[in-house]
């Protein structure tokens, strides 16, 4: 059972009693007996239990272990209505097509701020209480300059950082030599004060290698950082166009050819799994063993959507990759901390349990990091704690 707690920071609290702290430092320790001392929000020490110094507070884990939050790097929350019909004719046989985002967005668009608003925040809590720390989430279910900019502010309200993503379907109806203008022009002003990253669904169905090039291009002119939705459904240029372009992440891979992966080795453009709308698609799950031996950078998002992946639950995700995508426990745990990180840029301040970054803590009810694949499925998260204070 968790609970919220007001948001009150004190300046320094000392965490002791730490059962396993895995800090997915460069060196990934694992550290047992171990405290942590938070200060301003931060992480001021790290070391023995025994040798902690005093704090303003202080809390004992009491031999449970502790990890630092999940950075979801991949999300679309900004969304009403409910398409769980859809899905179970997917399980009936039927197959996944981008067409869906279209009943999304004729939902979303039906919903007053104040709806959509508290949809969000409770999506957010629930993210938060599984132990996700720092989210990313999207527009893309706006599809018109009014509604992709109320969508931007929105999210901008509830998430960390916020990604355009009006190129994410031509909407129904709309021509796509004109849709694709006013993504590249007046929509992307009404959104840019809003958000700090661009998507674009690069896909069969969705957006082909020109017109996905077009909206990344003027992004960047923009300023905004690029990330792209690729060789999700099928194999395609969305892989090899997010590297040329010096996209942060390209996000699904399931369909990748040896030049794919190669050119993901060879770059910064990390390689995001998103296994819960894998297994929600049916679609093979992405290929993260296959990746980290070819020495790309590997992350674990949720991507959770009405359509193809209707959960925020970051461990089900770790848990996936450990029982079925033949990651460690420590490839999961860094792809879903430091992976996520590194797909946002943010991989200074958050990720990692180490002095100086932001004291973003999740405390498991459990004596190891490892229960999260042994018993997948379990509440496991006992406390959150962010920017040093606790949230959960
Ligand atoms: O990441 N692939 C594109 N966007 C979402 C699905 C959106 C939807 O079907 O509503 C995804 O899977």
């Amino acid at each position: 059972m968790t609970r919220t707690h007001a948001s009150t920071s004190p300046a320094s609290t000392v965490i002791t009693g730490i059962g396993e702290l895995t800090t997915v430092d460069t060196e990934h320790r694992v550290l047992h007996d171990a405290a942590v001392v938070i200060d301003d929000g931060r992480i001021a020490w790290i070391g023995p239990s025994a040798q902690a110094p005093a704090a303003d507070t202080s809390y004992d884990a009491e031999g449970r272990a502790v990890l630092p939050g999940w950075v979801d790097s991949h999300t679309h929350l900004v969304f009403a209505g409910d398409r769980g019909a859809e899905f179970e004719a997917r399980m009936a046989g039927q197959q996944y097509s981008a067409g869906g985002i279209g009943v999304t967005m004729s939902a979303t668009r039906e919903t007053d701020d104040a709806v959509l608003a508290s949809l969000l925040a409770a999506r957010v809590g629930d993210a938060r209480r599984g132990g996700t720390t720092f989210l990313e989430t999207k527009t893309g279910y706006g599809l018109s300059v009014e509604e992709e900019q109320r969508h931007a502010r929105l999210a901008e309200q509830a998430a960390d950082v916020v990604t355009f993503l009006g190129a994410h379907l031509v909407p129904p109806g709309a021509d796509a030599d004109e849709y694709l203008d006013l993504v590249c022009g007046p929509m992307l002003e009404a959104v840019a004060e809003h958000v700090q990253w661009a998507d674009v669904f690069c896909e069969r169905g969705a957006f082909d290698v020109d017109a996905s090039r077009r909206v990344l291009q003027a992004c960047r002119d923009a300023g905004l950082g690029l990330r792209v939705h690729g060789n999700q459904l099928g194999p395609g240029p969305g892989v090899k166009l997010a590297v040329e372009m010096g996209a942060a992440s390209v996000d699904h891979v399931n369909h990748l050819d040896d030049a794919d992966v190669a050119a993901l080795a060879d770059s910064e453009t990390v390689a995001t799994c998103l296994p819960a709308c894998d297994l929600s698609t049916r679609q093979p799950l992405a290929p993260g063993r296959r990746l980290l031996d070819a020495g790309a950078e590997v992350a674990l998002a949720s991507n959770c959507n009405p359509g193809t992946s209707y959960t925020t639950a970051m461990g089900f995700c770790v848990a996936t990759a450990v029982l079925q995508m033949e990651l460690t426990l420590k490839e999961a745990l860094r792809a879903a901390t430091m992976g996520g990180a590194r797909a946002l840029r943010v991989e200074d301040e958050v990720g990692s349990v180490e002095v100086g970054k932001r004291a973003d803590l999740h405390v498991l009810d459990a004596p190891a990091a490892i229960h999260l694949a042994y018993r997948p499925g379990m509440p496991l998260t006992h406390a959150v704690f962010k920017d040093g204070r606790r949230e959960v």
